[in-house]
């Protein structure tokens, strides 16, 4: 993968600027408002929302550490769902809500109208409440990418429930641990998901996540395939009869503002993954503002993000902030390669899509397969193309603006993360130009800093690279991390005292435009998924036949990073290809499939300190086959364990 930086600027044409909702100079002039009278800029945002009762406190921020407490238009109150479906009903009631694309071409495209998903929404409220679900309670999702994942999140937002979505890719065993970490009364989950031809059996992953949970925990069964499932009467009921019986309608709660909406699981650097909570009314503002404004939408687009609801991208980006928009949404059950390499190209063809949103590694996937599988298909209605997810590679960059966008459409590259609600820098289609790789700009009410890594201090000036945080609060900040205070404290505000800590690097160019330089912590980007080290290791080091192991990250053609894995191995076990195939194995029944090993070395030792801290940064070099900068390798406890790693150094070449 190329990482040299390419500082071409790419103007956008005067049709783009002539469309767009914010020029250059409405963005100069807005971003000095949003930062010199922060209280008055995000109190007419809120506009956006319909407020039950209106706010009368716009912001009350701490991020004194110790004492931190993030609040937004706290004394106000709304209904999300209200927000992005009953509000619509008046005016575009037939107008598609949803557009839903089967994993399968041959099966039929679902048009879902916002009066349809008013009444689904409800029934499966209804169903809910029936199954005892009120405000506040915890239910998780675990379904595949079928629009029954928008009602039953909707649902919960409804009733005032808090969803805690888990993606369909991981194992019985992450899925238990979320479960109990939320301790939700309901699952919502479907007896299979097809994705890319094969099919996930998501309804027996269940059953054996519901082995080690409380027995009070209620399984709402979706229909997808009809394929076979066990069934425990009493714990598990039937979603497709229930809501078939059940009522159309159910009162919107009243919500107040930083009741929290969504919990999602994210990985950290350290420890197990952590519940990132999000509340209402300031979540539901940002992500509302920045999926307008970012993707330059406007009334009667078809927009399309290929990302799935289990990741913060598809809470934000293909339900909540779309639809309280009245946005048409299309959501897509596939994969980028199924049955071809054309299928997003036919897709954004068959539906006429104006806006798309997808992830470097796919765009790397793609591009493999030659222009051919674009040049096709009819790409003439696009007119913004987004990115998401890791630093995109010039090379993909470029691809997918000459290929896929034909120079006509800007491409805003966003960077954000869970922890963030919605996107923090990104060039907007009408006002900025962008340069491939760069994420350029903040937006409104983001103030980014470069801090020096080691002394925290701020560094001034263009040209300029260090850690990146963020000065001050937005709206769609995450609120806490759920049942654990003291954990979001120390994790997001105790490294740079007074900042929020993002756990990345940045670079500020001499032009003043920002470049995310990845992450500075344990936390790999494999797939645009993140992924913690730590919970690699402790996964493998569960096995039995493994004494210790040490995970990192490596570049990886297609997926950005891939998982090295260095494991020590009992003094009663021999390494054996069979070891190898089962450690994999047992990776993926610990976490799932997307945590699977790329490549696993076998380690007689680990190079550590005297004091026994193992040094990453050498096995990250050894990796990545670089073995002319390992540093220095002195103050190791054992300096031989690094030439026998270099020596047997796995995939070697
Ligand atoms: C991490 C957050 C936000 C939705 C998807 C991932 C990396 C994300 C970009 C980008 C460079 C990016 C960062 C960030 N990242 N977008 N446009 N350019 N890096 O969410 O799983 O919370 O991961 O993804 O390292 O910290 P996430």
């Amino acid at each position: 993968m190329t990482q040299e930086r390419d500082s071409t600027t790419y103007a956008p044409s005067a049709e783009t600027v002539a469309r767009a909702h914010v020029t250059a100079a409405q963005y100069d002039e807005m971003y000095a408002a949003s930062m010199q009278d922060p209280e008055g800029f995000w109190a007419k945002q809120a506009e956006r929302i319909d407020w039950i009762k209106p706010f009368s406190q716009v912001k009350d921020v701490n991020y004194d550490f110790g004492n931190v407490s993030i609040k937004w238009f706290a004394d106000g109150s709304l209904n999300v769902a209200a927000n992005c479906i009953d509000r619509h009903l008046a005016t575009r009631g037939d107008q598609p809500a949803i557009i839903w694309e089967p994993d399968d071409p041959q099966d039929a495209a679902q048009h879902i109208t916002y009066s349809e998903l008013h009444g689904s929404v409800c029934r499966m409220a209804n169903v809910l409440q029936s199954m005892g679900v009120g405000k506040g309670d915890r239910v998780v999702i675990y379904l595949p990418m079928i629009p029954e994942a928008a009602y039953a999140m909707l649902a919960c937002a409804r009733i005032g429930a808090i969803h805690s979505i888990v993606f369909a890719g991981f194992s019985p065993d992450a899925l238990a641990a979320r479960i109990n970490g939320c301790d939700a009364k309901v699952i919502i989950t479907a007896d299979e998901a097809p994705r890319g031809g094969r099919k996930t059996p998501l309804k027996s992953n269940a059953d054996a996540a519901l082995l080690h949970t409380k027995d009070t925990v209620k399984c709402l069964v979706v229909k997808r395939t009809g394929g076979q499932t066990t069934w425990i009467d009493g714990r598990d009921h039937d979603y497709n009869a229930l809501a078939a019986e059940a009522s159309d309608s159910f009162e919107p709660a009243e919500m107040n503002a930083e009741d929290p909406l969504f919990i999602l699981y994210t990985s950290g650097s350290t420890g197990q993954p952590k519940g990132v909570v999000h509340t209402t009314g300031g979540y539901l503002t940002y992500a509302a503002m920045t999926h307008e404004i970012t993707f330059d939408y406007h009334d009667g687009d078809i927009y399309w993000c290929t990302a799935d609801v289990g990741w913060v991208t598809g809470h934000s980006y293909i339900v909540y902030g779309p639809l309280a928009n009245g946005a048409t949404t299309l959501m897509f059950e596939g994969v980028p390669t199924y049955p071809d390499a054309g299928r997003f190209w036919e897709v954004c063809a068959k539906h006429k899509v104006n806006q798309f949103y997808t992830a470097p590694t796919a765009i790397r996937a793609l591009m493999g397969q030659g222009p051919e599988w674009v040049e096709k298909h009819d790409l003439s209605d696009l007119r913004t193309l987004g990115t998401v997810g890791e630093p995109i590679n010039p090379e993909a960059w470029n691809w997918y603006n000459d290929v896929v966008g034909k120079g006509k459409c800007p491409i805003v590259d966003t960077w954000w993360q869970t922890e963030t609600g919605g996107h923090l820098m990104t060039p907007l289609p009408g006002a900025h130009a962008t340069k491939p790789g760069a994420a350029m700009k903040p937006f409104f009410g983001i103030a980014p800093v470069v801090l020096d890594p080691q002394t925290g201090v701020e560094i001034e000036g263009n040209g300029v690279e260090g850690v990146l945080c963020i000065k001050d609060s937005w709206p769609g900040q995450m609120r806490t991390v759920w049942g654990d205070h003291e954990r979001f404290e120390k994790t997001y505000f105790s490294d740079y005292k007074g900042y929020y800590f993002t756990g990345d690097g940045c670079r500020r160019d001499e032009d003043g435009d920002y470049w995310i330089t990845g992450r500075v912590d344990d936390v790999i980007n494999v797939s645009g998924h993140r992924m913690g080290t730590a919970e690699v290791e402790s996964a493998l080091v569960a096995h039995a036949a493994v004494a210790e192991a040490a995970v990192v990250g490596y570049p990886h053609e297609i997926k950005g990073q891939g998982i090295y894995c260095y494991v020590t191995l009992m003094n009663d076990r021999e390494p054996s290809d069979e070891l190898m195939k089962e450690l994999r194995t047992w990776v993926r029944t610990e976490i799932g499939p997307i945590a699977s090993p790329d490549v696993i070395q076998w380690a007689p030792g680990l190079p550590k300190t005297r004091s026994g801290k193992i040094m990453r940064r050498i096995l990250r070099k050894i990796a990545e086959n670089d073995f002319g900068s390992l540093g220095d390798t002195s103050t190791l406890a054992d300096p031989s364990v690094v030439d026998d790693l270099i020596e047997n150094r796995a995939n070697k070449g």
